[in-house]
């Protein structure tokens, strides 16, 4: 039996003449003749020549969407558009498609629409095209921290604490919802639940990477991660896949360094393996932007922004400066901003995020040292006691892509910012261990997965960039 042969191996010298097997679905079925034929290897389809007489049996039930084993012969294409092309032999047609109801035909589709059909949209050349790079991406990932001398570690998904304090949290339970058991008092009695406490989805693996790292040097999670904010916009997904590589031994210096050296890395795999992919979506972006008023178009390609990242360093700036540049700028001062930057120590907003990227510094930037009241508890209390070892990578078009720190390793300052935070420090005992038998400096980050697909794709909103997105009020398919 001859093995079918990805698309992608087509475009090969050494197979002309030859005969060859190909399986795909139908794209486009072209005067009763031309079939552009897609098997989600490549962005390419492959044409595919049906011969009248050979095929005639089959000819109606080509139709868009349908799937196809084609033998035939691989040969010069004449027409523009494509090297090679099949003259097809023989033809079976594996699953009919009722092509009057296929959502995807072939023409332009709104991103909401396909976000209706998630389960068909990886038929079209954008979302196949980032969800390839999405494989890519995490494959690079691997390999990066695997030759870097780091250990991939599992980090539980479900966890008991819930002192991350990096968001909402969804609940997890096996209590009969229609008799919830109560305590005395009137809340809820966990002890009755599943574990006997009460559980949640984990908002990140951070805590528990601390503790891997603090006996294996260097290690990272790679997982699925669960904030229950209400935040319906481009940027959030109440479930998405975070990276968290924890090292011991690690300032935060060393921990602005490898962010760097890893996004910089993962950028250059992808652009240089996905180049077909990156190529489209480069071509889909500028034909996106025409549509834009001058004013309102990047000034740099898909292309060009990801080179840029890749060859020029990350600027590095304390908050204080950070908050001086804000606090002095035209739009803070005409209140153009929702949120005016008046006093040090506040937050910084999406918008003062994109300013700094944007229109001040022009490239990605990496806030650092910041107020200790707008950050979590874990993170190391600076000489000045005002300001911890926090770092924020900032990204252009996408705001925040990475959020880490120093951790503190000092137990009874741990002890003293727990408690001033009112956390309750009992699920935290084995984490302050960490701080009592061979307590280490170490740092560590996470950076949101398809935050930087949404940078490599030039893709704008970040449902369209994971196979089955999960947002507020949306959890089909
Ligand atoms: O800044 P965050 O909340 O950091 C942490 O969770 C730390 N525990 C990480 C660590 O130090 N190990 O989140 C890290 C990154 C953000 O910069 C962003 O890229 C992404 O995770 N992220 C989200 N991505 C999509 N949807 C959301 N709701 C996200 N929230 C955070």
């Amino acid at each position: 039996m001859l093995r079918a042969i990805p698309v992608k191996d087509l475009d090969n010298n050494k197979l002309l003449n030859q005969s060859v097997k190909v399986n795909g679905w139908v794209k486009t079925f072209r005067s009763n003749r031309f079939i552009a034929l897609n098997d989600g290897s490549t962005i390419n389809d492959i044409q595919c020549v049906i011969d009248l007489d050979k095929n005639k049996n089959d000819i109606n039930l080509i139709t868009t969407g349908s799937s196809l084993e084609i033998f035939g012969k691989l040969v010069k294409s004449l027409g523009k558009g494509q090297k090679f092309e099949i003259l097809v032999d023989k033809l079976s047609v594996l699953g009919p498609s009722n092509s009057e109801n296929y959502p995807i035909q072939p023409k332009k589709h709104s991103f909401e629409f396909l976000r209706e059909n998630a389960h068909l949209r990886v038929r079209t050349k954008t979302i196949s095209s980032v969800i390839r790079i999405r494989s890519e991406i995490s494959y690079a990932i691997h390999k990066f921290f695997n030759d870097n001398g780091f250990f991939y570690i599992h980090t539980p998904i479900i966890t008991g604490s819930d002192a991350e304090g990096a968001g909402e949290m969804f609940s997890v339970s096996t209590l009969d919802k229609s008799h919830i058991p109560l305590s005395p008092d009137g809340s809820i009695d966990f002890s009755k639940d599943f574990f006997g406490k009460e559980t949640h989805l984990t908002v990140s693996g951070q805590l528990e990477a601390e503790a891997m790292a603090l006996g294996l040097s260097k290690v990272y999670t790679f997982g699925p991660t669960f904030r229950a904010e209400n935040s319906n916009t481009s940027r959030h997904l109440a479930e998405f896949w975070m990276i968290e590589p924890e090292m011991a031994f690690f300032d935060l210096k060393d921990n602005i360094n490898l962010a760097e050296q890893f996004i910089k890395y993962i950028l250059k795999y992808t652009y240089e393996k996905c180049k077909d992919d990156i190529e489209f979506l480069n071509e889909r972006l500028a034909k996106e932007e025409m549509s834009l008023p001058k004013d309102k178009r990047s000034e740099l390609s898909l292309k060009e922004k990801i080179e840029f990242v890749i060859n020029n360093d990350f600027v590095k700036l304390p908050y204080s400066d950070a908050f001086e540049i804000l606090k002095n700028c035209k739009p803070n001062k005409k209140n153009k901003f929702k949120y005016k930057i008046e006093n040090w120590g506040c937050d910084l907003q999406s918008e003062h995020e994109r300013f700094l990227v944007e229109k001040h510094f022009k490239c990605p930037v990496v806030v650092f040292d910041y107020p200790a009241k707008i950050k979590a508890f874990y993170m190391r209390m600076n000489e000045d006691a005002k300001t911890v070892r926090a770092m924020d990578i900032l990204f252009p078009g996408i705001g925040e892509i990475v959020g880490g720190s120093q951790r503190e390793e000092r137990l009874d300052i741990l002890e003293k910012r727990i408690k001033e935070l009112n956390i309750d420090s009992k699920e935290l005992w084995w984490y302050l261990e960490l701080r009592k038998y061979g307590s280490v400096k170490h740092s560590g980050f996470g950076l949101g997965l398809e935050r930087l697909i949404l940078f490599i794709t030039g893709m704008n909103n970040i449902r369209d960039v994971i196979p089955f997105p999960r947002t507020p009020k949306n959890a089909d398919f």
